[in-house]
């Protein structure tokens, strides 16, 4: 879950690229940070704390080199010290060496070295790597094949960057962990993520899992780890770098919710045709699933939980599953198809739960935002929501993206009966947002609530993900309490947690049966004082009960479960803003999860 970069041929600027490159990669990781230049020698410089502390540490320090790999970190083995930052060197400081993931058998490895006379300095697996390929150097191995070798004795997961002493080379290999070049004019990066170095080339090489990218001034190779030639394709990245910068809002993860109606409208792009009532994903080929079967973590879950709802009413037995549960007791599949919705298409629960469908035979499918990421390659199919870079650790746009993504591929997939009316929604939703967006009253409530001890979220059906997200959001970014239910829950338990210190956020909209049950627990919990704040489009009298209201334009129930969130992420963000949070980069959270 660290973020990796590397670089040759940038000359003078090499430092400032790879820094640079590291503060793009942030939202990867934040615990500690390095770099290591080759030159002569290797020279490194890392410290514990953010790049800031970095950047300064690197203010006293005299590193030169045209040639180096960087590092910025989130704790899995040992805690976040100066020792334990990467890169991690050899005995004789020849070789530097970052990673990320995990090395399963490092122990063993450890021990192993530790008993030929080798010295470590750090609690972390990823020293090994240097110690090994300090023994294969001493052996009299050319440092490429040393590299490989090394490489060769790991078991688990890693993208691995090494530099040695004397070789104007970097040196790196993947297994389940994400590794992508970058391709400029004389000059070569490699990076976790594009962000990276997007500033400076938008032509892509994503590597495979066991294979293995030198770069030097001559230019770029992929080959297995075995040195066996490899295929590769050179893809063009289309966003813009302006578009990993904040545009001027105080956090990414604003300048994100503000982005929701832009992304929405990709999403759709070449779609959908309002005039015939259809949906165009025709590109995944015939799917016709008897059943779906959702694995996702997180925001991405409850996102699934929407969409296995979108399936089951049109007719097809569906399931949302935690993806870090899946595995522990795998449902019959059958011919279902099982779809991972994840953004980063990096999620080490999500990618282990694909696989161990994929080993039942399963077909499989991810809903995510990646080009190019592990789930989009390992998939039979990939269905891409297009938002576009999403740096802030809590997800936003990319929910919402989720949500429209989900709609296309249930009304693609099952062509339901009331398709025209969802599409039309759908189509109108952009602006919708918008509206939200330049009306929300949700400023105003996050002040009158910040102080509250806990905050409840309830809704039903489509609004119950919604519920669950609105709490997830307020938990990850303000440090406060908060939970989701589904409305019907409340009176089975929670309900006696409920009082006059805890706002219940009731998220209504439509005028069914489903609306005016949870209009009734929205009763239930102001006759115990608590304040309530509805969030309705106004189809049923919940803001006689309610202290706020929070409006959004009538709608088709799915679209307005978009709306709602809207809504939510605003309190979220405001709340976290008020309370002077670490909003783009919360404690103890990073934005790719690439472990167990
Ligand atoms: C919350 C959040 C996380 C992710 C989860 C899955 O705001 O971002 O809960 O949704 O870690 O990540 P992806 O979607 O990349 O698989």
């Amino acid at each position: 879950m660290c973020g990796i970069i590397g670089c040759v041929g940038r000359g003078d600027e090499t430092l400032d690229t790879l820094v640079h490159g590291l503060s793009k990669l942030e939202y990867r990781g934040y615990d500690s940070a390095g770099v290591a230049m080759a030159n002569g020698g290797v020279d490194v410089v890392k410290t514990a704390g953010e790049i800031d502390d970095l950047r300064r540490t690197l203010e006293g320090s005299a590193l030169t080199g045209d040639v180096g790999i960087g590092h910025t970190r989130w704790s899995t083995h040992g805690p976040p010290t100066d020792a334990n930052a990467h890169p991690h060197q050899d005995c004789t400081g020849d070789v530097a060496v970052v990673h990320n993931g995990i090395i399963e058998n490092y122990q063993s490895l450890r021990d192993e070295l530790v008993g030929a006379g080798h010295t470590f300095t750090s609690d972390t697996d990823t020293e090994v790597v240097p110690h090994l390929v300090e023994d294969a150097l001493e052996a009299g191995v050319d440092p490429e094949r040393a590299v490989r070798d090394a490489i060769a004795r790991l078991e688990g997961s890693y993208a691995v960057a090494v530099v040695v002493a004397g070789h104007s080379t970097v040196y790196a290999a993947r297994n389940d962990s994400p590794l992508v070049l970058g391709l400029g004019e004389d000059e070569t990066f490699l990076a976790s993520d594009v962000p990276a170095f997007r500033d400076y080339t938008d032509q892509v090489v994503y590597l495979a899992d066991g294979e293995f990218a030198r770069l030097d001034a001559e230019g770029w190779t992929v080959t297995t780890l075995d040195g066996e030639s490899v295929e590769t394709d050179v893809d063009t990245i289309e966003w813009d770098p302006e578009e990993t910068g904040k545009s001027g809002y105080d956090h990414y993860m604003l300048k994100e919710i503000h982005e929701q109606p832009r992304a929405l409208r990709q999403c759709l792009r070449g779609r959908v045709d309002e005039m015939a009532g259809t949906v165009d994903i025709e590109d995944l080929g015939d799917l016709s699933p008897t059943g779906v079967q959702f694995v996702a973590c997180g925001t991405s879950y409850h996102a699934a939980l929407y969409g296995a709802q979108l399936f089951r009413n049109a007719g097809i037995p569906a399931q949302a599953f935690l993806a870090s549960e899946y595995a522990t007791s795998v449902p019959p599949i059958g011919d279902a198809l099982v779809v991972g919705v994840t953004q980063s298409g990096e999620t080490a629960d999500t990618l282990s739960a694909l696989r161990a469908a994929r080993k039942r035979g399963a077909r499989t499918m991810t809903v995510t935002n990646v080009v190019g990421s592990t789930a989009a390659r390992e998939c039979d199919h990939a269905f891409y929501i297009r938002a576009g870079p999403e740096i802030g650790v809590a997800a936003s746009k990319t929910f919402s993206s989720q949500q429209v993504a989900l709609n296309l591929l249930a009304l693609g997939m099952t062509r339901t009966v009331d398709t025209r009316d969802v599409i039309t929604s759908l189509r109108e939703l952009p602006g919708n947002v918008q509206r939200v967006l330049d009306e929300s009253a949700a400023e105003a409530v996050a002040e009158v609530y910040q102080d509250a001890d806990a905050y409840f979220f309830i809704g039903r059906g489509y609004q119950h993900p919604v519920a669950l997200e609105g709490a997830l959001k307020m938990k990850e970014i303000t440090y406060k309490h908060a939970e989701g239910f589904a409305s019907g829950e409340l009176k089975h338990g929670p309900l006696a947690l409920v009082t006059e210190h805890t706002p219940v956020f009731a998220v209504v909209t439509g005028d069914g049966e489903q609306a005016r049950k949870t209009v009734g627990n929205v009763k239930e919990v102001e006759a115990r004082d608590a304040p309530v704040v509805a969030i309705s489009d106004g189809q049923t009298d919940v803001a006689r009960y309610a202290d706020h209201v929070l409006e959004i334009p009538e709608t088709h129930p799915r679209a307005a479960a978009v709306l709602a969130n809207t809504h939510l992420q605003l309190l979220s963000y405001h709340t976290a803003a008020l309370l002077g949070r670490n909003i783009d980069k919360p404690r103890n959270l990073a934005k790719s999860v690439t472990v167990e």
